[in-house]
């Protein structure tokens, strides 16, 4: 029988992009740019599997009116807001993602970008390399301390409740949370946190909030302009989840207005693109989308893949199947 006919949209570790290319018929694509829409629908009319990335957008539009021939997108990530979901299933795709693999990693760069407000981290860097430190004074570039202060976590799923440990455990800060749906108090106990019953219950007391929460329609601009002002004066944000969660002009508008602290951020509305205003910002750090970019989480992503094309084409049970 002829192996499937696979489509990858980037380069992925050598060591993954290997076993692919021992198990299909693979083509990888060799410029490692996002495709565009046109591309995708080829793709879509071409290739038993396409195995998309964050990068790739596969709107409604893309999968309309075609003779489709892929039968599985296999996504490189565990968040899929950037395929409509509702419309690959209406042409019988199945889609897959890669959870669990990428909790650590995610949950340590939410750390990083949470120590970096707070002590100032990047702004500190910046001074030095620009040769403007001018040595240690007791006033100098003083930051707020972590220790004994609120992380309120928005979202209590896997990376939620990796910060959580994180926080309380390594950090010693008192942690709560929201979540749509109730978490067993003892579950919640075991990493340090505990949850309120409100969104803005946790909003009005953490000194820190991180947003660990899915992206796409249901959580679009879930922190906007009201939601920001509901946040503890002088609070600080972090977001690793998806860029539209955050109204960014509304965030912009709270970092000028001084009402809420700073904010690290490692998702944007409109990647790669990120608002000037922000990348100016001395009480912001930005990262460029790097919660995963580890050696072995990207690999263990990409075999988390593989094994779900590999199942999904031998007839057995799909792992990490969403639809
Ligand atoms: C994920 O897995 O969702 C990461 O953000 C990369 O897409």
């Amino acid at each position: 029988m002829s192996k499937p006919r696979i489509l990858v949209t980037r380069r992925w570790p050598a060591t993954v992009e290997a076993v692919l290319a021992e198990r299909f018929d693979v083509t990888f694509n060799p410029d490692d740019i996002p495709l565009g829409e046109n591309e995708l629908r080829l793709a879509l009319s071409t290739y038993d599997a396409v195995l998309p990335t964050v990068s790739d957008r596969l709107p409604a539009a893309v999968f309309d009116g075609l003779p489709v021939v892929t039968k599985i997108l296999g996504n490189f990530g565990v968040g899929y807001n950037h395929i409509d979901i509702a419309a690959a299933k209406e042409r019988g795709i199945a889609v897959t993602n890669t959870p669990g693999v990428l909790t650590d990693c995610t949950a340590d760069i939410a750390m990083l970008l949470l120590l970096s407000v707070a002590r100032r981290g990047g702004e500190g860097e910046r001074q030095l390399r620009a040769g403007e430190w001018k040595g240690w004074c007791p006033t100098h570039m003083v930051g707020t301390k972590v220790t004994g202060k609120t992380v309120g976590i928005i979202g209590f799923g896997r990376i939620g409740k990796a910060f959580a440990q994180r926080c309380h455990y390594g950090f010693g800060m008192d942690v709560v949370f929201f979540n749509r749906s109730p978490i067993d108090p003892a579950e919640a106990a075991r990493y340090g946190a505990r949850q309120l019953p409100t969104m803005e219950a946790v909003l009005a007391v953490a000194d820190f909030v991180s947003l660990h929460c899915p992206g796409g329609a249901e959580n679009r601009h879930l922190m906007n302009a009201a939601r920001l002002a509901a946040m503890k004066p002088g609070a600080f944000l972090i977001n690793t989840a998806r860029g539209d969660v955050v109204d960014e002009a509304a965030l912009i508008a709270a970092l000028k207005a001084g009402t809420i602290r700073g904010a690290g951020l490692d998702v944007y509305e409109a990647e790669p693109d990120v608002p000037e205003t922000l990348r100016r910002m001395e009480n912001v750090m930005v990262l460029p989308h790097l919660g995963s970019a580890t050696e072995e989480t990207r690999t263990a992503m990409g075999m988390k893949v593989v094994d779900n094309v590999t199942a999904f084409f031998e007839g057995r049970d799909v792992p990490d199947r969403v639809v």
